[in-house]
């Protein structure tokens, strides 16, 4: 295995009464101050995104990074430079993604993962494989399984909406794909043992079955095999996979079967998650009414939302303010200006003036409103262009091109 908590390292006592993280990729519970991700990263055993892979990054693309790196918001990686070498030798890779098709509409944090895969898409000019884990929604929630099915058609159309090349990019439903990777799952499955499985997602025995099973399913389209009508039954592509930090444990547990089935270990790239409105401590959730801005609001809801619900780091009275200015580091308006605000000198400006008391709350939420709506509106327009039959075009198992650019 490769390093975590409970192999490697000590746990630290914590105080008494005090409420320990616990990150796993069906939960997310923070301590009092919120994530502590360089704990997370120690624990899990990756490695921090430095000022040097960003500068190699620019140079293999040609391009400037995206911000969210810059930003921090995708802070960590396993084997990421073996990504960057492939590239600089004219090697292909391809990216992998996915989603847990678990509620009708997609909310901003949602958003994410698949709009940074779009930058790493463009930036590199790879094909992309995007899973759709109905199956895992079935096993884990209380759905039916036609009822996950169905979500996975809704998700899938906005995923589209962000951009995706269809000339290289394939979607599939596990419920419909499973059995192309069916002999990279049941050789994966040989592998784990159910002690492993359990010490790395905390199963016990009352779990069902399904969810022992689920893992192997996940690891799956890291390995290119797995998709024999794109990289052919006998391929061995390298694979890049950005996704939330919570989906970790499912690639460390990937890239310790892989050589031993000999495959390529697969790279994955980390994001930190997005806060709720009401506060840094949790990550939004779409069964949380009025946690989250929802890709299906309309302006006036976003308008709504963000003046009811977003916690503000601004003082009891005006006066106080003007006098202490805003704590942007609590401030979800401004945490959110930091992930949505392109412009790094209008986001410049925004700090200076509200952590000055210049800026009010009333204030930087209405930024916060600017930015927001043309985002969440845009999105809309895209989806109403994503007819059946582009959906269709995107789930056809079918070959992909690869860097015609
Ligand atoms: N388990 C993920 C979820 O619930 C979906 C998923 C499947 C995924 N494969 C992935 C996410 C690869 C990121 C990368 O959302």
């Amino acid at each position: 295995m490769e390093s975590t908590a409970a192999t490697n390292v000590a746990p630290v006592p914590e105080a008494e009464g005090k409420v320990e993280q616990n990150i796993t990729p069906w939960e997310v519970e923070s301590g009092e101050s919120g994530i502590d991700y360089n704990k997370l990263i120690d624990q899990f055993g990756c490695t921090p995104i430095d000022e040097a892979l960003l500068q190699r990054m620019e140079r293999v693309t040609g391009k400037p990074v995206h911000p969210w790196l810059k930003r921090g918001l995708f802070f960590s990686h396993r084997a990421l430079n073996e990504i960057l070498d492939a590239a600089e030798a004219k090697q292909p890779f391809y990216l992998y993604t996915g989603r847990g098709p678990s509620s009708e509409a997609l909310h901003l944090g949602h958003m994410i993962p698949f709009m940074f895969t779009k930058y790493l898409q463009d930036a590199f000019d790879v094909p992309l494989v995007i899973q759709m884990t109905d199956d895992e929604k079935f096993l884990w929630k209380d759905l039916t399984l036609e009822e996950a099915h169905r979500l996975t058609y809704e998700n899938v159309k906005d995923i589209i909406a962000v951009g995706f090349d269809p000339r290289k990019t394939f979607i599939f439903s596990d419920l419909e794909y499973v059995g192309h990777m069916y002999p990279n799952i049941v050789k994966i499955q040989k592998c784990v043992t159910t002690s492993q499985v359990k010490a790395i997602f905390g199963f016990t025995d009352s779990d069902n079955i399904g969810k022992y099973a689920y893992p192997a399913v996940q690891a799956a389209p890291s390995f290119s095999s797995s998709f024999p009508h794109i990289f052919g039954r006998n391929s061995n592509v390298r694979c890049l996979i950005p996704c939330a930090i919570d989906q970790d444990p499912f690639f460390r547990m990937t890239r310790d079967v892989a050589p031993r089935i000999g495959f390529l270990k697969p790279a994955v790239i980390h994001s930190k998650f997005f806060p709720a409105l009401q506060g840094p401590k949790t990550k939004m959730s779409a069964s949380t009414p009025g946690s989250a801005i929802f890709m299906t609001d309309k302006p006036d809801e976003i308008k709504r939302k963000v003046a009811k619900y977003a916690f503000s780091g601004g003082r009891e009275t005006v006066e106080e303010h003007r006098r202490l200015g805003g704590n942007c580091d609590v401030d979800v308006p401004y945490q959110y200006l930091s992930i949505f605000c392109f412009d790094d000198s209008k986001l410049n400006r925004i700090r200076e003036e509200y952590s000055s008391g210049r800026m009010l709350t009333g204030e930087i939420k209405k930024e916060l409103v600017d930015v927001l709506t043309p985002i969440v509106l845009e999105h809309q327009r895209a989806r109403l262009a994503v007819t059946d039959e582009v959906v269709k075009t995107f789930l056809t198992p079918r070959r992909l091109e690869f860097g015609k650019n």
